[in-house]
């Protein structure tokens, strides 16, 4: 029997390229919100020979990814889950930004965390954004209230975020959720290191995905600080988060790996860039 790999957010961008990899060696569950979307890219993922299906997820929803751990574990080994999905400022308010990335990150890794066993990998899809978010707006100090109260957790997050002008409220809590989404995947990877299994994070910079057209405008500003001056494709992220999954990076874990063409390095921040 084949190893599993559920992946959220797979019905379209960095998730479905993803499939498309790892679909050549694990049966694929596809996950997010819109059916017609999972229907879709499950027809193109067919016609290509891959054994997949998909399963409605909310990830914001803790009974929806209680439901989607045990409908995968019922499948088979899962060895890999590539948690990718996410909203972005330009798809839903500060809240719902923050439900989704990182409440939705809490669920995922704790539910999966249960029925996952040795050798297999959680990767944790954070942002470019968290690194170019100035450190000062992160309300790191409650973060740690994650890890036993997420009612609280989410309630101060979102105080603080209420600080901010309306205006900018979603940006911002599209930079704070990602920086939390790094620290919390971190925790993971401590967290179940015992069971052996591995917790990575990823942060990409600008992709060619629909969530990535959608903030184009924004993102094209700081294009040419990058080293390499363009998106990045979707089938290069996906490479990246297929090896990272890999049984043979058996040694990799608690770390974020920042994929960005080099634009962080530049030193550009969101207030410094003209
Ligand atoms: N593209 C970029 O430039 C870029 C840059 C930095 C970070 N990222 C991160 O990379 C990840 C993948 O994004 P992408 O670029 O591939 O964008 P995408 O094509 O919009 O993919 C995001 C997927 O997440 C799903 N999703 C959203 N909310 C969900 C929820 N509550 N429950 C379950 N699924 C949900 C969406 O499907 P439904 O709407 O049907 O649920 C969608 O298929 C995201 O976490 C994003 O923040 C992207």
């Amino acid at each position: 029997m084949k190893n599993v790999c559920v992946i959220t957010g797979g019905g379209s961008g960095m998730g479905l390229a993803t499939a498309r990899i790892l679909g050549k060696t694990h049966f694929i569950i596809i996950c997010g919100r819109t059916v017609s979307k999972l229907t879709h890219a499950i027809e193109e993922l067919q016609k290509e020979g891959i054994d997949c299906e998909a399963f409605p997820c909310d990830v914001s929803d803790i009974g929806s990814v209680k439901k989607l751990a045990e409908h995968a574990a019922s499948r088979g080994r899962v060895q890999a889950l590539i948690h990718a999905a996410g909203l972005s400022p330009h798809m839903g308010d500060a809240a719902r930004i923050m439900a989704v990335n990182a409440l939705g990150t809490i669920y995922i890794n704790t539910e999966f965390a249960r029925i996952m066993e040795s050798k297999s990998c959680i990767l944790d899809v954070s942002s470019m954004s968290a690194y170019l978010t100035p450190s000062i707006v992160m309300p790191r100090r409650l973060y740690r209230l994650a890890l036993t109260d997420t009612d609280l957790f989410f309630q101060k997050m979102m105080r603080r975020i209420r600080l901010f002008p309306k205006s900018v409220r979603s940006g911002v809590a599209y930079g704070i959720s990602k920086d939390f989404v790094i620290w919390y995947s971190k925790q993971s990877a401590l967290l179940y290191g015992s069971k052996d299994i591995r917790v990575v994070c990823v942060s990409p910079g600008n992709f060619e995905t629909p969530m990535g057209s959608l903030e184009r405008e924004e993102a094209d500003k700081f294009t040419k600080y990058a080293a390499i001056k363009r998106f990045g494709k979707p089938e290069e992220i996906a490479f990246l988060f297929a090896a990272v999954v890999d049984e043979r990076n058996g040694y990799l874990t608690g770390v974020d790996i920042l994929c960005d063409g080099g634009l962080v390095a530049s030193g550009v921040s969101a207030m410094s860039r003209s």
